[in-house]
């Protein structure tokens, strides 16, 4: 708790006094708030990490710091002493905690000044955040930034604690380190000691992680800082930091409940209650009904799959995508068949945007005419392509309603289900869908491999060092795209705030899984000889999982950016721009490790 027993500066704390210390003699330290002159009379707004309360000085009772009051700005620090005093009652604020009471100013030191700020500090502000990021040791001072980062402190402390009592040790493991492939690219620093040769960040603590599996501490957990060269959007940054742990001797179903026992826990810092067991549903099932591997489940407008009724229609590309092997899927938007024509040209603008050679659309106004249905009045730049027949069967197989509208992708199934997720989150913003409270679930049975069309090759779904299912070990090498792996990921709200897997625990295994990546035998040794060896001496079976720090103090905080719930964060070109970092280095010091710029 946040007291004065170390804080000699102070008797109490703003937010420790109340009616009941009427006429006691208090000393308080802080920042200057508001500073209202109210002829005669002087009200400032002492702030400190707990909150704020208001200080009157009185010209006839205040003496010398009367006059200290009229001088001092906002954002000086003070220190001063006075008497409790209940406020009038048409002086009390509601709005603050200490709002029925003040304090009767007898004593001002000004411990220091400070320029101007150059926004105001308090909460509600509309400041640009690029200036808020150039200040962030003021931004902090606001009490919103401020009580983030003590979430995220309560956060970490109950991750902590609900770990550590159940047997898990937690290990510090390096930055300096080797290339750990988690899909992004790695930062790099260049090792003085050894021309030519670089350390890279970790991605993720995860090859240590095994090894103290290997290692025999059964247990493992860290709060871990990792590091991806990746493009960053609103739930990434460069730097972020995951709940790492690892667990011997597992099956997925005990590190998915150690994970929930955990997480309800740590929810509880915000009185939610967690609801145990979580839903699981599959990577398919949430690929086919929603378009994406982390749905936000808090609303529907699922992907319905038509195929049928559009292979016997005559509209080409409906009756084609199923003969070549492909889908007709639809999203039904109830609310959406009343909008001007541009709103719908622009979704489908989005769809081609996101690869889909467009997105059919088809509208049913509100308003019918006596006697006529729904495909009476369709609006729709396909409907001349189907009968008045198959319109109806269209609308008995997708539930369509008068003031509904129907999106189509018509394609490969995964590019189908990739694009209708895509729309349907745009969908969910355009009808202003309500989004509120938490809805976790797990996804889990993902793909062991994906195929990487760019490269031609297969590439991990998670990383190399996940373990397929039992049974369907002989068909890594024919049939890898069937491949499942023992895998889970933890979504929240539409955000992946968490994922892991049971690992290889075998040389042989690791090899095969390897060399489907396209690591041939001897290219495997260098770069995960560590592992390989460390496999082949007595590896207990082990999994674990990664929980995104940020992301879940984010969502837990009601916020849309990790930025908010990072002290010190990063723009989305990766600059700090408090510390101005990335920064040049001299001439000297890139000799020292070797370099020349380009
Ligand atoms: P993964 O790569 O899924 O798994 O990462 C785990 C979790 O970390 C969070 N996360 C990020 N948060 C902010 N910015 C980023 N750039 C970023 N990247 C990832 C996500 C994600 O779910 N080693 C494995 C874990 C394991 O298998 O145990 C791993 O790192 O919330
Ligand atoms: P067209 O006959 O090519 O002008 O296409 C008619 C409508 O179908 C347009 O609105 C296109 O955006 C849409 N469309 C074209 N290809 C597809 C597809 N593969 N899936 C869904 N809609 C498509």
């Amino acid at each position: 708790m946040l007291d004065c027993k170390y804080s000699s500066l102070r008797t109490h704390m703003t937010q420790q006094l109340g009616p009941e210390l009427e006429g006691q003699t208090v000393t308080l330290s802080g920042w200057v708030g508001k500073r209202r002159d109210h002829g005669g009379l002087i009200f400032i707004d002492l702030r400190d990490r707990t909150g704020i309360v208001q200080l009157t000085f009185d010209p006839d009772q205040s003496g010398s710091a009367f006059a200290l009051a009229e001088a001092v700005r906002p954002e000086w620090v003070i220190e001063v002493t006075g008497t409790v005093g209940l406020r009038p009652a048409e002086a009390v604020n509601p709005h603050i905690p200490t709002g029925n009471i003040e304090v009767h100013v007898t004593q001002l030191d000004v411990l220091n000044i400070s320029k101007t700020p150059p926004f105001e500090i308090e909460d509600g502000i509309d400041t640009d955040e690029a200036v808020r990021m150039k200040w962030r040791f003021l931004d902090i001072r606001r009490p919103e930034i401020a009580n983030i980062l003590k979430l995220r402190s309560d956060v970490t402390a109950a991750f902590r604690s609900s770990l550590i009592e159940k047997g898990f040790i937690e290990v510090e493991t390096p930055i300096l380190t080797k290339s750990t492939p988690e899909g992004a690219r790695d930062f790099i620093v260049p090792a003085r000691h050894t021309p030519g040769k670089f350390y890279a960040l970790p991605q993720s603590p995860q090859l240590f992680k095994q090894l103290t599996m290997i290692g025999g501490l059964e247990r493992y957990f860290q709060i871990a800082r990792c590091f991806r060269d990746e493009d960053l959007r609103a739930d990434r940054q460069p730097e972020f930091t995951q709940v790492d742990m690892e667990m011997s001797f597992v099956t997925q179903d005990d590190v998915m409940n150690l994970t929930e026992d955990v997480l309800a826990e740590v929810m509880k810092v915000v009185d939610y209650q967690l609801p145990q067991p979580l839903r699981r549903m599959t990577y398919a099932d949430a690929m086919n009904n929603y378009g994406c591997d982390r749905p936000d489940t808090r609303f529907d407008l699922l992907l319905q799959d038509i195929s049928e009724w559009a292979s016997s229609t005559s509209f080409k590309v409906f009756a084609q995508a199923p003969k070549d092997g492909g889908v007709v899927k639809t999203i039904c938007a109830s609310g959406a068949g009343d909008w001007a024509r541009s709103k719908y040209e622009t979704l489908n603008q989005r769809a081609i945007d996101a690869g889909a050679a467009g997105l059919a659309w088809m509208a049913f106004p509100t308003e019918l005419a006596d006697g006529e249905t729904i495909t009476d009045q369709v609006k729709s730049p396909i409907a001349k392509f189907f009968t008045a027949e198959e319109l109806e069967a269209l609308k008995d197989a997708t539930g369509a309603q008068a003031g509904d509208a129907l999106f189509f992708v018509a394609g490969k199934r995964d590019l189908a289900n990739e694009v209708l997720g895509v729309i349907r989150l745009e969908l969910a913003d355009l009808l202003e869908i309500k989004r509120e409270g938490f809805d976790p679930l797990w996804v889990i049975d993902f793909p062991l491999f994906m195929r990487d069309e760019e490269n031609d090759r297969w590439a991990a779904n998670h990383h190399p060092f996940t373990r397929p299912f039992d049974d369907q070990v002989s068909k890594i090498e024919e049939d890898p795209a069937s491949v499942l792996a023992y895998s889970y990921d933890l979504i929240l709200n539409g955000f992946e705030i968490g994922g892991g897997t049971l690992r290889i625990h075998n040389e042989d295994l690791q090899l095969r899984v390897l060399a489907q990546l396209g690591h041939q035998l001897e290219q495997a040794r260098e770069e995960f000889g560590f592992l390989l060896d460390a496999l082949s001496y007595g590896a207990p079976p082990h999994g674990g999982i990664a929980l995104g720090l940020d992301r879940l103090v984010m969502i837990m905080a009601g916020r849309d950016s990790i930025r908010d719930v990072i002290a010190f964060p990063k723009t989305s070109s990766g600059a700090d721009l408090m510390t101005e970092a990335p920064d040049k280095v001299t001439g000297k010091q890139l000799k020292e490790v070797h370099l020349r710029l380009l």
